[in-house]
């Protein structure tokens, strides 16, 4: 199917890795300029935006900064106009890893890292992703990647990014509702267990427990949920406002 995302500019939080880089690779591969922010850009992401650049033709523009940090959306939404003049597409994808302890020992400080970084981040870039569009009067598109522990809480010791991920369906859902009059759609992926350099290495004793536990006995990967992503970028998904897609493999069922 062709999502007609050709020649549109693309923005992917947390994008040098991961989930964001499966993002980066399905945008780019359907004809997306993409604007990747990320803390930094070391020389694995850099070679992989060269390679996905030659392949693809795209425009692949990578931003240092940290998302948490209000001012930082400024920033991105600035260079992403300043090379491309317009920004049509936004996936919040940047988070952190849950701070896995009881909930009685977690320090207010891990609380607010896990707020900032994985529910702030999205309502900062979302604000001036929507400012833009309605100063423009422009249609867009936001994915917001949230998590299956937004709707099941059967881990343990996760409060601080259930609360986080359940803010950030919260956050889809209320934009979703506002701004549909003015054709800027909001959804949300929910991944499940996604191999990725952080989560689940290859070869490790922990990986291979866990691949055995998943319905369809392997883990998703980032492009599963880029192409999704990308799907719901396009006019395809003209329909769909304010879901949140699983993309879990069946382990929410
Ligand atoms: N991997 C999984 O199994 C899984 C499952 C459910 C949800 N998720 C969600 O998917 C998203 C991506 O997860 P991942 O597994 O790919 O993580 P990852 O750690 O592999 O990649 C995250 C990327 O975000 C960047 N990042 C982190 N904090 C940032 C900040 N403050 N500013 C800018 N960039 C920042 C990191 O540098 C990294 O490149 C997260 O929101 C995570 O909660 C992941």
């Amino acid at each position: 199917m062709d999502l007609q995302l050709k020649g549109k500019t693309a923005i992917v939080t947390g994008g040098g890795r991961g989930i964001g880089k499966g993002c980066v690779a399905a945008l780019a591969e359907e004809g997306c300029n993409v604007v990747v922010a990320d803390l930094s850009h070391d020389g694995e992401t850099m070679a992989f935006l060269e390679e996905l650049g030659r392949r693809t033709g795209a425009a692949l523009v990578p931003v240092d900064g940290d998302v948490s940090r209000e001012e930082t959306a400024d920033e991105i939404f600035r260079t992403a106009l300043d090379r491309f003049g317009q920004v049509d597409i936004l996936v919040n994808n940047a988070g952190r890893g849950a701070i896995r302890k009881p909930f009685h020992e977690l320090t207010t400080e891990d609380w607010r890292s896990v707020q900032e970084i994985t529910l702030n981040s999205q309502f900062f870039m979302s604000r001036a992703f929507v400012r833009l569009c309605r100063e423009r009067d422009r249609a867009g598109a936001i994915v917001n990647v949230l998590s299956k522990s937004a709707f099941t809480t059967n881990s343990k010791d996760n409060t601080s990014y259930i609360c986080a991920k359940s803010g950030a369906y919260g956050l889809t859902k209320g934009i979703a509702n506002e701004m549909a009059p003015y054709k800027i759609r909001v959804n949300g992926v929910v991944p499940g267990y996604v191999q990725t350099e952080r989560t689940y290495p290859d070869g490790e004793p922990r990986t291979e427990r866990m691949r055995q536990l998943l319905p369809t006995g392997a883990f998703t990967t980032p492009i599963e949920i880029g192409r999704v992503v990308a799907f719901l970028c396009s006019d395809c998904a003209g329909q769909i406002i304010g879901a949140a897609i699983d993309c879990s493999g069946g382990t929410m069922l």
